[in-house]
């Protein structure tokens, strides 16, 4: 996958209605001049940097993510992924409109259901622990009824805010619905799987305004012990056979 710069067509921005960074829908134009209806988010140079990077890495690792480009704005460099065209796993089942109660608790564990049971899960879990993605909510998880793509980034690579807590979220959902077993053999399995060979690859697409960090480095540190660092995001056997205060 490449990493083209593209234009936004002037005016054709509308809210994405999701998110908390204002990502908006809009039409770009590629280099070539063809037109394509995409995502565009504005932020801080780290995230917009994050994402390009995440996406040209987990797409080469084999996980679906929409095709990512930069634009220059004045601003600053934005990023833009292509419009898959359908919706997150939060507004496919309609979670934002369900007050508080049984019904949307009923409704949350569905949908976590859907993402723990996607043929990718083990690998964006695997792909997560190994870019430091602590962000993996049921908003950035898109599925058409068939096809999944995994989106958002911005807070990976060490761009998260000092204080996020360090959580594998697909991991804690893998165990909400009692699927951790299967769900973290198949991923120690794919961590294996995971190589060095696209960090180096993202880094040299990277433009020099977006290289202020070697996120390389960072990435190739937790692939050294990434099936154990996976396996510590999952209940240990020994620790569903004894008490807190017991030792195994
Ligand atoms: N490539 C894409 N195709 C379709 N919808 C997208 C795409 N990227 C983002 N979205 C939609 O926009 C919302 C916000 O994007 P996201 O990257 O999650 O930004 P935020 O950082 O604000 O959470 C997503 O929840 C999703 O509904
Ligand atoms: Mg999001």
């Amino acid at each position: 996958m490449k990493l083209q710069t593209a234009t936004v067509i002037a005016g054709s921005e509308i809210s994405a209605g999701d998110g908390l960074s204002g990502a908006m829908r809009c039409v770009i134009v590629l280099p070539d001049g063809t037109r394509r209806a995409a995502i565009l988010k504005r932020g801080p140079v780290g995230e917009i940097a994050a994402e390009a990077f995440a996406a040209l890495v987990l797409s080469a690792w084999g996980l679906p993510v929409p095709e990512p480009f930069l634009v220059d704005e004045t601003t600053g460099p934005a990023f833009a992924s292509s419009d898959v065209g359908y919706p997150n796993l939060k507004k496919r089942l309609a979670l934002d409109s369900l007050p508080n109660g049984p019904a949307k608790d009923a409704a949350t564990r569905i949908a976590v259901q859907l993402a723990i049971q996607l043929p990718t899960t083990p690998l964006a879990a695997v792909v997560d622990e190994a870019i430091d993605n602590r962000d993996r909510n049921l908003g950035n998880i898109l599925w058409d009824g068939q096809a999944e793509a995994w989106i958002d980034h911005a807070l990976a690579l060490g761009e998260h805010p000092i204080d996020y807590p360090d959580r594998n979220k697909l991991c804690d959902m893998a165990q909400m619905v009692g699927d951790h077993d299967r769900v973290s053999r198949a991923a120690v399995g794919q961590a294996l799987a995971v190589g060095s060979a696209p960090l180096v690859s993202a880094s040299d697409a990277m433009p020099a305004n977006l290289r202020h960090k070697d996120y390389a480095a960072y990435v190739a540190a937790r692939l050294s012990n990434l099936a154990i660092r996976l396996l510590d995001r999952f209940p240990k056997p020994a620790d569903l056979l004894t008490n807190a205060n017991q030792q195994p």
